[in-house]
This record gives C-alpha cells, structure tokens and sequence, in this order.
C-alpha cells in the first residue's frame, strides 16, 4: 500500500498525521467512580417542515394515542415521503443553540461539547457494541468540540440503497409512530373516530409518514465536568405540551419475544433505547412487538430510569456506568489530543468494536472531502464559523 499510485491511497495516507488510541473499558468490573450526569433541561425546540426547512415553532409535536391491537404496520408504505439519506451535518441544532445563545444578551455560558443525541448514544455504547465500525468527525472552537458522524460515500449509499426488505422493517418504525400519534392532544387516548383514521380510513392510522417532518428538542446537560448541549428528535407527549421533557414519549418497535435468546437480544436493544431516551431526558419508552410480517401483537411501557435494573443480572446484561465513564474518559481524551490544534483543523475519530478508537488529525486534502464542495469550514456551516470567530 505504500507506493500505492491510487488518488484514494494517496488521500488515505496524507490524512495520517498523528495516530492516538484509547482503549475501551473491560466489561467485566463495574465502573469504580462513575461521572455524574445532570438531569437535562430543555432550552428550544424546533420542527422540520415537510419541505424540510427548520422552523423555530411545534408544528411537527405530535400527541401520544395508544394503537389499535393487531395494527398492520404494512399499512401506507406505498405512500411514504422518504426523506433522502444524507450526511448527518449539525447545522440545524447550531441554527437552534445561535437563536439560544443570541436570546441570553451577551452571557456566555461555558461549553464543552456540541452534537445530536445519536452520536453521543454511539459514543457511550461503544464499549458494548460487537459489530459495527464507525466514524467521528470532531472540531474544537475556544473549548467547545463540536462531533458529527462521518459517513464514507460507500456507507452513505448502503444506507440510502436499502435491500427492500430491509427498507420495509424501517417503515415498520415509522408505520407505529403513525398508528401511536395525533396531531392534536386527544381526550381518548386511541383514535376512533373516521376522522382521525386518515385518508385511506384504516382504524387508528395517523396520517401518511413523511419522514422529513420532524420535532426536535435542545437540552443542556452535565457529564462529569463537561456541560453538553444535544439535540434530538422526541417522537410524542403523552397529554399536554407544558414546554418541559416530563411527558416526552420514545416510540420503538422490536420483534415478539418468544424465547430465552430473543429476550437476551431484546435486553441488549434496551441498551440502545436507554442512552437514546436517557440524554435528552425522555422519561417514557413506549414499545410495539411485532410479528415478522408487520402485525402489532403487544405493546409494553417501560419507564427510562427502571430499564438499568430489569436487564441486571441477565444474559444480555450491561452496566450504563460503564458507559457514562467511558464517556468521560472519551471526552478527556480528545480534549487532550486537539489541544492546541486551530479551530478549522478536523478530527477524525474511528471506533472499532472491542478494541478503541483512534484519531487523527485530517489534512487539507480530508477537509476539502469533509467541506464537501459547501460552504464550509470543515463540516461547521461558514455562517456559524464565521458568527464563532467574530
Ligand atoms: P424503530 O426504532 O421502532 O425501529 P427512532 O426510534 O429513533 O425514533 O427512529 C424511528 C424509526 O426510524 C425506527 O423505528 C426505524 O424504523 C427507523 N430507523 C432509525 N434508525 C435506523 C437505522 N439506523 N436504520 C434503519 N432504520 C432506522
Ligand atoms: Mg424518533
Ligand atoms: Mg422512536
């Protein structure tokens, strides 16, 4: 590979400048000190139109109703708005923290980090994860490191070039999260009404899924000594909107379980819907089981908080401690490793399951590849740079 004539070799060894690595925790102890982590409290929310533009109101909130038994999450697919698979740019949650940040005339709150809640949900499962290879592309402005995952043009294709089956189990998702909500707070908790059975006039269904409509949340948090701010997306509340986290609801479907190894699998998946919920402060995971072909059989409350303790113990056990001390220690470590590094340098970080990640830093030749031909300084929109540096 050395003397590799290839522009892609070419760019992969340019990138190298300097290689760190951290290595995961053993899963074997319990986490001695694990950091605290502060309650979340949120600051904004937006929605994304169906046009997709951002716009500071609630218009995408939708309102829990429980599903009809034995529902067809099958039911619309061909009338999907699909929203085009795209990199996972933190422009819109920099476009909410600005609004925040210009609404608190001239203070300017200490922070240490900057990203969406998927990103921080990988980072701090990493140390569980048995498969998958991921990347992280991270920058740091006067102390606040800003992350966003980086996803090669191979990976960006796999996701937006699904297998049909695979696409159809992913509508699957998006079928319960119609059939689960309203758009406006309902006294009885399950449609019934023709009204409210959309236009095909199925029982219970919500509306067609247009997956470019969404409600975002922005909370500020604690994880040891590093203040996070993390956008997410928050599925429904259950009742009234009171402008707080306290009645958010995660929808999430999974198979039926009918034996001991789908509930090792599924007490792994808690893994997964725990930090997800847990980080934007979302009290309430609302769960559908389903068969193979798409037909709701069960569905099940479980409250974020009680998860930890149901799968101690158990086969598909695991320790949310020492995931939040990994996560520090991640923090730490790339505070460490960018020090001193200028604000429109570019971080990339690689995660491989059960060994670490490694970092390093990108070369103009990596930046030009991450700008990607926007106007950009690095993955950070020049607007917000720009807004940063003034
Ligand atoms: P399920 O979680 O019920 O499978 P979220 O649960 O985060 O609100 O996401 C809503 C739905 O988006 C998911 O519903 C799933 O169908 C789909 N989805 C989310 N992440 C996905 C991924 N990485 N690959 C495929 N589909 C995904
Ligand atoms: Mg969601
Ligand atoms: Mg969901």
């Amino acid at each position: 590979a050395e003397d590799d004539p290839s522009p892609a070799g070419k760019v992969a060894r340019a990138r190298i400048e300097s290689d760190y690595a951290l290595a995961f925790p053993s899963l074997s102890h319990p986490a001695s000190h694990p950091p605290a982590f502060q309650r979340p409290s949120q600051l904004l929310t937006f929605s994304y139109s169906p046009s997709r533009v951002l716009q500071f109101d609630d218009s995408a909130l939708r309102y829990f109703v429980n599903p009809p038994h034995g529902a067809d999450l099958n039911h619309g697919y061909e009338n999907w708005t699909r929203r085009p698979e795209e990199r996972g740019r933190i422009d819109g949650l920099l476009s909410a923290w600005s609004r925040f940040k210009n609404s608190l005339n001239g203070q300017n709150p200490e922070i240490g980090l900057i990203s969406w809640r998927g990103v921080i949900t990988k980072i701090l499962t990493a140390p569980y994860e048995e498969r998958d290879v991921w990347e992280l592309n991270v920058m740091c402005i006067d102390g606040t490191m800003y992350f966003e995952e980086h996803l090669s043009d191979e990976k960006l294709k796999e996701k937006s070039d699904l297998e049909p089956r695979h696409r159809l189990q992913s509508y699957y998702g998006y079928s319960f999260e119609s059939y689960c909500t309203s758009s406006t707070p309902n006294k009885h908790e399950l449609h019934v009404s023709s009204s409210s059975s959309g236009s095909s006039g199925t029982v219970g269904w919500g509306g067609d899924v247009d997956t470019n409509v969404q409600w975002c949340s922005v909370v500020k948090t604690k994880l040891g000594d590093t203040r996070i701010i993390i956008g997410g997306e928050v599925d429904c509340v259950r009742g009234k909107y009171a402008g707080n986290t306290d009645n958010f609801v995660e929808l999430k479907t999974s198979l039926s379980i009918r034996g001991p190894q789908d509930e090792a699998k599924f007490e792994k998946k808690l893994l997964k819907f725990y930090f997800q919920s847990f980080l934007l402060g979302v009290p309430e995971i609302f769960v559908g089981f389903r068969k193979p072909s798409g037909y709701l059989t069960t569905t099940q409350v479980f409250q974020t908080v009680h998860i930890p303790r149901l799968v101690r113990g158990k086969p598909g056990a695991w320790d949310p401690n020492v995931c939040l001390a990994w996560g520090d220690r991640f923090l730490s470590f790339l505070r460490n490793t960018i020090k001193g590094s200028s604000r429109s340098n570019v971080w990339r970080i690689k995660f491989t399951s059960k060994t670490g990640v490694s970092a390093t830093l990108l070369d103009d030749v990596g930046v030009r590849d991450v700008e990607g031909g926007e106007d950009r300084v690095g993955f950070l929109p020049r607007w917000y740079w720009e807004e940063m540096s003034g």
